[in-house]
């Protein structure tokens, strides 16, 4: 269960289950052990009613006619009196003072004879007391309650009459609750689930957003975007506001950032223009001493270094801030392919390395900042050149494939290992300074970052492949778009 929502439904579920469970079994209990109580009650009440109401039948018709008991071969009730006791549903026995029955009700001269035996036992062990309690006279029907009650209005023949009735019924009301409970359970169970998980649904739908949100900012150039937060100041609603403050935080403080960048860059430039002319100077001087030239020349090349350093911070710190818009105009890309290809003849000459460039014969126009494309592949043939040893090539490609054109850079060299390809286009990430060629001077390892800039700056992409000792291919990806487009970077 990794979602909330699940979590959330299931506990919710757990709960209402437990305290339906709860809920129902004490209140069958309460209920059963009353409706048990209160069935003794009626059911003594009745025994109670029945046993006068014989007692006082018999005492009558005693008073009226004398003698109620035939005498024939077993002493019985008269049968005229008897037919009065044949409606009686529940079980009536009437007994002399010997404890013989007199007389038995349908339903007690049915039962099996050992069952009548234990029914009528109440009477034989004291027929002129009054009795009453419980037993079990008929496996069959469950445990009874009995009534003894002695008649002495009857004349010396009639002793007593006993009534009895099951104490169990069948269905009681706990029992009808409990089998609805049970059948309605499960439904508001599930009802309450579905709603449950629609519940937290709604309620964790926000977060979902969030997340979404959240995900699509991947980089720097996108911390200016906010949530979107509703006003319901719930836990969601100030998660979102939480995150929109930190957004806004680490916004200022990347903008601070790069700003600083941007000013020591620029202000580095001035003092460096001011000592290059002056190492110049100073170079030029035929007063200077032969012995300081070797170490001028090389304070000339560091402080170019250098230079080349602050111009490519300026340049990606602008380009952080959103401080570098493209000059976008439509040109040939095969022109500056050319210029390029001509360039890296130029440094490969030394080296003995062969350029080769394949361009299209038609023009391949395309709308871009040329002064940005040009530094691209200056970088891209510069790289090129300076990580091929003595012998190699260098092959500059363009293709046109309608929606998009592509430019690449390939060599010979030296190539990158499979563990560095994912570095090169970090700010000052450089594989071994020494591994370029002797002589050259060492880079800034800024040259791909900006590369990279200036190809997604205008809509595309730049990619690599590379095996160590055999060479790297760079292929730049340029789409066409429309003018609305190409104004957006
Ligand atoms: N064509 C290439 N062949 C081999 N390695 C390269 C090539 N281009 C770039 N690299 C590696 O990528 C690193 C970063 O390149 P880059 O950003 O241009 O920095 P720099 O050239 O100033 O060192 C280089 O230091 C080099 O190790
Ligand atoms: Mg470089």
């Amino acid at each position: 269960m990794r979602s909330i929502r699940w979590r959330l439904t299931f506990a919710y579920a757990l709960a209402l289950l437990t305290s339906m469970v709860a809920f129902g079994a004490s209140l069958y209990f309460a209920r059963h052990e009353t409706s048990l109580r209160s069935f003794d009650q009626r059911l003594q009440q009745r025994l109670q009613l029945e046993a006068e109401l014989s007692a006082r039948y018999l005492g009558e018709s005693y008073r009226v006619l004398g003698r109620i008991v035939a005498r024939d071969s077993t002493p019985a009730l008269e049968p005229t009196i008897a037919a009065f006791f044949e409606s009686f549903r529940d079980y009536l026995v009437i007994a002399d003072s010997g404890g013989r029955v007199l007389f038995a009700s349908d339903s007690a001269s049915s039962l099996p004879i050992a069952s009548f035996e234990r029914l009528r036992a109440p009477l034989r062990s004291s027929p002129r007391a009054l009795a009453n309690g419980s037993y079990t006279f008929d496996p069959a029907s469950g445990p009874a309650r009995y009534l003894v009650l002695p008649i002495d209005s009857a004349g010396p023949e009639v002793a007593a009459v006993l009534v009895a009735a099951p104490s169990t019924t069948t269905v009681l009301e706990a029992e009808a609750l409990l089998q609805s409970m049970l059948v309605i359970a499960p439904l508001i169970l599930l009802a309450s689930v579905l709603v449950g998980y629609w519940v937290a649904g709604r309620n964790l739908e926000p977060l979902g957003t969030m997340v979404r949100e959240l995900e699509a900012i991947t980089d720097g150039t996108s911390l200016h975007r906010r949530l979107a937060v509703e006003r319901t100041h719930d836990e969601v609603a100030r998660l979102g506001s939480a995150v929109n403050l930190m957004f806004e935080r680490l916004e200022r403080s990347f903008a601070a950032l790069h700003r600083f960048t941007a000013e020591a860059s620029h202000e580095l430039k001035t003092p460096l223009m001011v000592l290059r002319a002056g190492v110049e100077r100073a170079l030029r001087n035929p007063g200077t001493p032969p012995e300081s030239l070797q170490a001028l020349d090389e304070s000339l090349l560091h402080i170019n270094r250098m230079a080349e350093m602050v111009d490519s911070l300026l340049t990606l710190a602008r380009a952080d801030e959103g401080r570098l818009p493209l000059a976008v105009e439509e040109c040939d890309i095969r022109e500056l392919v050319g210029e390029a290809a001509e360039t890296a003849s130029m440094l490969a000459e030394a080296a003995e390395i062969v350029v080769t460039v394949t361009i299209p014969d038609a023009p391949v126009p395309l709308a871009v900042d040329r002064n940005r494309i040009r530094q691209l592949l200056l970088n891209l043939v510069t790289n090129a050149v300076k990580y091929t040893p003595q012998g190699g090539a260098v092959s500059l490609g363009l293709s046109d494939q309608g929606g998009m054109v592509t430019v690449t850079v390939g060599d010979t060299g030296i190539g990158i290992a499979a563990g560095d390809l994912q570095h090169i286009f970090d700010r000052f990430w450089r594989a071994d300074p020494a591994r370029s060629r002797i002589g050259e001077s060492p880079g800034t390892g800024l040259g791909l970052a900006i590369t990279k800039w200036i190809a997604e700056a205008h809509g595309g992409s730049i990619s690599v492949q590379s095996r160590p000792g055999r060479g790297t291919l760079f292929t730049v990806g340029l789409p066409r778009r429309t003018a609305a487009e190409s104004t957006v970077s």
